[in-house]
């Protein structure tokens, strides 16, 4: 594993066309089950968390490689339907491969996903949906063991528009007799995307998008050709390393409607945005200042994974700006390591308030989690000086290459790849080893 050298302080300017989104490629992988033959995910990112899934799908008897930049996956041998614990631990969206494969094979079995560094992640609204359509499910000891006979098509009403659950109700709806409803669906655009997907194979579901959606279940299902969406949130990545540093960028190929939350954020702050087709450009000048509370919500609303870049963005604005965290429980670990470049953050359970700072400087950072470690790349572009940021695997699960991104836009970010294990590259013993390295 390696870790991030960011020369911070400079401002940006460039262009960037943004990867596709991880949060929809991840269950159309799923969904790919469902085809029974060979499906073609363009635009797919390479990510640790495509990775594990090639892996269970392989696991699963499927077959899965890239061809010319594309993913290209072959269900029809499918010869397997229990997922072994190490391959559901590597990722927690390992869970909707319990609706696909319930689906194709009318029994499932895998262990709970792994545990989750945004506090508890439960479970029960997905199990909750998937015996609504008929199953029998029974946990025997963190061991899922799943049964149907038959799923028949229901009414299903969410408690909360959870997403996993919303996705794993349509894939397991599309292997049922009759028609099912799902009522207070999460209306993520990543939805919209997997429902646009099993259309292509011959699925018949609408609503999407919206917190109704109805699947005409028991049809069989084909291979298709599918483009993926770009991911929203490495565009909020993107736009907020802007913000933070200064300068101007355009983001291409990206929907600015599904970011109109976040642009208006920062718009607030002193951005300057204009959106225009699949393109985004922002220019920032002038210091930043304060905006009115960021609260994060289920979309449309502000996303939870954009709150610790906007908070990175954030640091050295004029004035104190409130954050609340609504959808996860544990979703501020970056803050510690903000504070050690100079941010002023205050935290009290759900809320933490930024009150900005003159300047920040270059420090040695730990990525806590996904969005966290994105965060601090945002923050140490806006530092003075040298910034070193360790635990890498954690933004390799949803950013393709944080660092190629960051330099087509201007910055000085390099990747230097270490022998060391997972959480000692940042040891003395290892920065004393590299820095002998760099200087040969
Ligand atoms: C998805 C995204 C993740 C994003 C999150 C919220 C993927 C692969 N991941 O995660 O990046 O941060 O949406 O936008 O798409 N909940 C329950 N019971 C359940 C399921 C969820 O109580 O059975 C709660 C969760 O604890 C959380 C809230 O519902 O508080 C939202 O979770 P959910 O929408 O399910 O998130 P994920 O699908 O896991």
């Amino acid at each position: 594993m390696g870790i991030l050298l960011v020369d911070g302080g400079r401002t940006l300017q460039g262009q960037v066309e943004v990867q596709g989104a991880k949060n929809s490629v991840l269950p159309i992988l799923a969904a790919t089950i469902l085809a029974c033959g060979q499906c073609v995910i363009k635009h797919c990112p390479r990510l640790r968390d495509v990775d594990a899934s090639i892996q269970i799908l392989r696991h699963l008897g499927c077959s899965a490689q890239w061809e010319s930049g594309a993913l290209v996956v072959d269900t029809a041998q499918m010869n397997c339907c229990s997922i072994p614990d190490e391959l559901m631990r590597e990722m927690r969206s390992s869970v909707i491969f319990l609706g696909a494969v319930l689906a194709r094979c009318g029994q499932a079995e895998l262990s709970y996903p792994g545990g989750c560094e945004l506090g508890p992640r439960p479970i029960d609204l997905h199990l909750t949906a998937l015996r609504a359509l008929g199953a029998d499910i029974e946990d025997r000891g963190g061991t899922l063991r799943c049964q149907a006979e038959k799923l028949c098509g229901t009414e299903i009403v969410l408690s909360l528009p959870s997403v996993g659950a919303t996705e794993n109700a349509i894939l397991a709806a599309c292997g049922a007799e009759g028609t099912t409803v799902i009522c207070n669906a999460a209306r993520e655009p990543e939805i919209m995307d997997l429902q646009e997907f099993l259309v292509k194979c011959g699925a018949r579901i609408h609503g999407a998008g919206s917190s109704t959606v109805t699947v005409e279940g028991g049809r069989p299902l084909h291979g298709c050709v599918h483009r993926c969406i770009a991911d929203r949130i490495a565009a909020a990545t993107l736009l907020s390393a802007v913000a933070a540093a200064g300068g101007e960028a355009v983001l291409t190929g990206v929907d600015y409607r599904q970011l109109s939350t976040v642009t208006a954020a920062l718009s607030e702050a002193g951005c300057r945005i204009r959106s225009q087709n699949s393109t985004i450009s922002i220019a920032r000048r002038d210091r930043l200042h304060c905006i009115r509370p960021v609260r994060t919500a289920p979309y449309p609303g502000f996303p939870t994974d954009a709150q610790a870049v906007l908070m990175a963005a954030l640091l050295r604005s004029a004035g104190a700006t409130v954050f609340v965290e609504n959808i996860f429980e544990n979703r501020y670990r970056h803050v510690d390591e903000l504070a050690r470049m100079g941010a002023d953050i205050r935290v009290e359970g759900r809320v933490a308030v930024v009150c900005g700072v003159e300047s920040l400087h270059g420090a040695t950072l730990r990525s806590t989690d996904l969005r966290g470690g994105a965060a601090l790349c945002v923050a140490a572009l806006a530092a003075q000086g040298q910034s070193e940021i360790g635990e890498l695997h954690h933004i390799d699960r949803g950013y393709e290459d944080i660092a190629r991104d960051l330099r087509a836009l201007g910055a000085s970010v390099r990747r230097v790849e270490s022998e060391e294990p997972h959480g000692e590259e940042n040891k003395p013993e290892a920065q004393a080893k590299r820095k002998i390295r760099l200087s040969v």
